[in-house]
């Protein structure tokens, strides 16, 4: 399958590119190489035949025509968007312009190179998403979210992913574009870049800084493997229904502060410091204005009918991701000195 994935410069991006080529599709990698974006990501697969790269922005409805046009795609993962809950508190207006109008652009797009195709129905357009959109759950472990619950988003973060998805669904609904929706919970990894929680800590830890947690850390996530997350968002785009929408969980509920303890225990165990553990330098902070209190993905869907399941727990993929940077310190070195990273952000 040739498959135009756009934001493939990016952490989940580059994670689809990297498997998508591994699996023998041709990737065209469609990014504006923003301020998140990483070319080093996707350099194990640069010199493939199967890939190509396109610097181009969803903003810019004539430089996706272009790309349509020359690539000839037969899918789109369409995965580019701002994507930090904090820098959207401080600068919602590019969440708007890129997650909602590059979306629509995006669709339109499509569409247009759909209908002059005589609107193949093996095309696909996959619309990443997030399960942010369905707000927040109260502690009790039985209140998950499905593919039914309502919308319910409150940063502007999930208020522009939340109006993305109904733009998609309403371009299959209108104008009959095949289309497939992935909402996953958050997710972990190598190439995870350094302002979100996980890289946050490992690289304070190493530095010998403060560990941040907001609040008193009660807030609950549930943790998924990037490399998990690609596999299943390929397996939707090859045997998702048209229409259908998916969520996507590692089936790992931990609080912030029980994530963090574990990240400074494996990091004892790695890299061990002179005197005491990492846990010492946990600090707590101001909280995120509006934090949802709880995410927590009910995978029945995608279990029944894909048959897809995490490969791995968050303690493995931890332990993974922990290695990942000790061995790949000139990586997340060089984008340290990027603007707002190292920075608090979003305290409104
Ligand atoms: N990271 C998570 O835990 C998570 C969870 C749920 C859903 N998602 C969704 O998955 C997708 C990818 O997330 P991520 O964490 O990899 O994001 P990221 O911030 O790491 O990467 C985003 C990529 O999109 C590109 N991009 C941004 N604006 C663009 C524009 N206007 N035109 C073209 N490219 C642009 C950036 O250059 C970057 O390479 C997003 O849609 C996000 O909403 C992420």
């Amino acid at each position: 399958m040739k498959i135009m994935v756009t934001g493939g410069a990016g952490f989940i991006g580059s994670a689809v590119v990297r498997l998508a080529v591994a699996r023998g599709h041709a990737v065209i990698n469609l990014d504006a190489l923003t301020y998140a974006a990483c070319l080093e990501n996707v350099a194990s697969v640069a010199e493939s035949p199967l890939y190509a790269f396109e610097q181009a922005d969803i903003r810019d409805p004539a430089a996706l025509a272009r790309v349509f046009e020359t690539h000839a795609p037969d899918a789109v993962m369409h995965l580019a968007a701002e994507s930090h809950v904090d820098r959207s508190i401080d600068g919602p207006g590019v969440f708007i312009e890129t997650n909602v109008t590059g979306t629509y652009n995006m669709l339109q797009a499509a569409r247009s190179f759909w209908e002059a195709r005589g609107r193949p129905e093996c095309f696909r357009f996959h619309h990443i998403s997030t399960d942010e959109v369905f707000g927040s759950l109260p502690p009790d472990p039985t209140q998950k979210f499905t593919e039914d619950t309502p919308y319910d988003p409150r940063s502007p973060y999930s208020a522009s992913k939340a109006a993305s998805d109904h733009l998609v669904r309403a371009w299959h609904e209108t104008y009959g574009l095949p289309v497939v929706l992935t909402n996953c919970s958050n997710n972990y990894g190598p190439f995870h870049f350094p302002e979100k929680l996980i890289p946050v800590i490992i690289l304070n830890a190493l530095a010998g800084k403060p560990l941040p947690i907001y609040g008193d850390g009660s807030n609950i996530r549930d943790w998924l493997y990037v490399e998990d997350h690609a596999d299943a968002l390929l397996l939707v785009l090859e045997k998702g229904a048209p229409g259908r929408s998916y969520n996507i969980g590692g089936e790992n509920e931990r609080t912030n502060l029980a994530l963090v303890k574990t990240l400074c225990a494996i990091l004892d165990r790695l890299r061990p410091k002179d005197a005491g553990s990492y846990a010492d330098q946990i600090t707590f902070v101001t909280d995120r204005p509006g934090h949802d209190a709880r995410y927590a993905i009910d995978p029945g869907r995608i279990r029944a009918e894909l048959g897809w399941r995490p490969s791995v727990t968050v303690e493995e993929g931890l332990e993974k991701t922990v290695q990942w940077y000790l061995d790949n310190a000139e990586w997340w070195r060089a984008l340290q000195g990027r603007a707002g990273v190292g920075e608090r952000l979003g305290k409104a």
